[in-house]
């Protein structure tokens, strides 16, 4: 099966090429326009693989795309390419709406009337808002999105379904719970934690940090894709969760305790506007269907994530050069003076 990967070269989407392409039979194209997001050193492994091959490339450019599906003619297509970080569409919202609004509707049109056997829209729980405990989204819970980045993926979600209904097109939509994992840009807050606890710098803790996230380890989100390939229905939404809800401020005490800092780096900033309080989803919809569950326990997975990016500084080295400065700046500056030492 010849899969079209859209945004591979970001976090979840390198780590869905690798583990796809761990099945012999699979060939990848991976297309991507490499923002600030995208780097090619997280596919370094696979620089020899016959079967995978990289294409530099804008979803915004409409001709471009239909020029793609023309030459490689991709059995599937697995959606991940997105400005995916809340922080920066609060900070600038119009790449959100260019790339997750107007780049789904091109890839889209470039694939009606192409004999496409399945499409895979990539999206997140944020589209369902907050919920307060003990409630959890399944997949007819409403859509009440709150920030720029997860209103332009409700937005997304809808035209793919629309063109499920209307087109007849084989579109499914997967939400799935806050990633974490090997390769994550240091702006989320998992990766930004660790390597600033590595780093000795502070931690900005947003508000009183007791907001709730549903944590699900890369690899499970990706295994779950697979399984959603292989066995999902056409027009249906998947939930996918890692069934691991916590406040924040327990996850970054878990992080200083693992990599040996103290608590007195955590600092309190100034809170998110629009801040969601708790995500919660259900993904018995999932399991039902094809058998998946989670499978890494969050502990492990957060002292191998802490082992990854300490061995890999180079990695966090390069991916905090170049804009990461100004956008650390434009974010964080006005939230507290305390973190002005944190600019190099
Ligand atoms: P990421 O920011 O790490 O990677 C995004 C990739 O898309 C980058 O490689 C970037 O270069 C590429 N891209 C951006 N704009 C593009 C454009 N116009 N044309 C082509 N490529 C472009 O994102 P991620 O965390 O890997 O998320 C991938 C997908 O999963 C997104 O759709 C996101 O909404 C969704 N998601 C993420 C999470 C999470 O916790 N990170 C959770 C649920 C869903
Ligand atoms: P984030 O990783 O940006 O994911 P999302 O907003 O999509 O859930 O943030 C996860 C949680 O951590 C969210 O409640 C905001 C909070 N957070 C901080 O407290 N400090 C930070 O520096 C960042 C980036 C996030």
């Amino acid at each position: 099966m010849k899969i079209l990967v859209t945004g591979g070269a970001g976090f979840i989407g390198s780590c869905f090429v690798r583990l796809a392409l761990q099945n012999a039979s699979t060939e990848i194209v991976n297309i991507d326009k490499l923002t600030y997001a995208g780097n090619l050193e997280n596919l370094a492994s696979l620089a020899d693989n016959p079967r995978y091959r990289f294409q530099k490339a804008d979803l915004c450019d409409l001709d471009g795309l239909r020029q793609i599906f023309e030459e490689t003619k991709p059995d599937a297509v697995v959606h991940f390419a997105a400005e995916s970080h809340v922080d920066r569409s609060i900070l600038s919202p119009q790449p959100v709406f260019e790339t997750n609004l107007r780049g789904t509707f091109n890839l889209l049109e470039s694939m009606r009337a192409k004999a496409v056997g399945r499409f895979i829209h990539v999206s997140t729980d944020e589209v369902y808002g907050s919920l307060d405990a003990p409630l959890e989204a399944d997949e007819n819970f409403p859509l009440q999105p709150s920030s720029p980045y997860s209103a332009s993926k409700a937005g997304s979600d809808l035209l793919a379904l629309g063109y499920f209904k209307t087109y007849k097109m084989p579109v499914m939509v997967t939400r799935a719970s806050n990633n974490y994992g090997p390769y994550q840009f240091p702006e989320k807050l998992i990766p930004l934690m660790i390597s600033n606890a590595l780093e000795d710098k502070p931690l900005p803790v947003y508000g009183d940090g007791m907001q709730v996230r549903d944590w699900l380890y890369v690899e499970d989100h990706c295994r779950a894709l697979l399984a959603i390939l292989e066995k999902g229905r056409d027009g249906e939404i998947y939930n996918i969760g890692g069934n691991r809800s916590v406040a924040n401020r327990w996850v970054i005490e878990q992080i200083l305790a693992i990599t040996g800092k103290p608590a007195s780096l955590m600092t309190t900033v100034t809170d998110r506007p629009g801040h969601d309080r708790r995500y919660a989803l259900s993904s018995a919809k999932l399991s039902k269907e094809t058998g998946w569950s989670p499978q890494m326990d969050f502990e492990r997975g957060l002292k191998m994530t802490v082992d990854w990016y300490r061995t890999h500084d180079q990695w966090v080295r390069d991916v905090k050069s170049g804009e990461y400065q100004s956008y650390y700046a434009r974010n964080y500056d006005h939230r507290a003076s305390e973190l002005n030492q944190v600019r190099t």
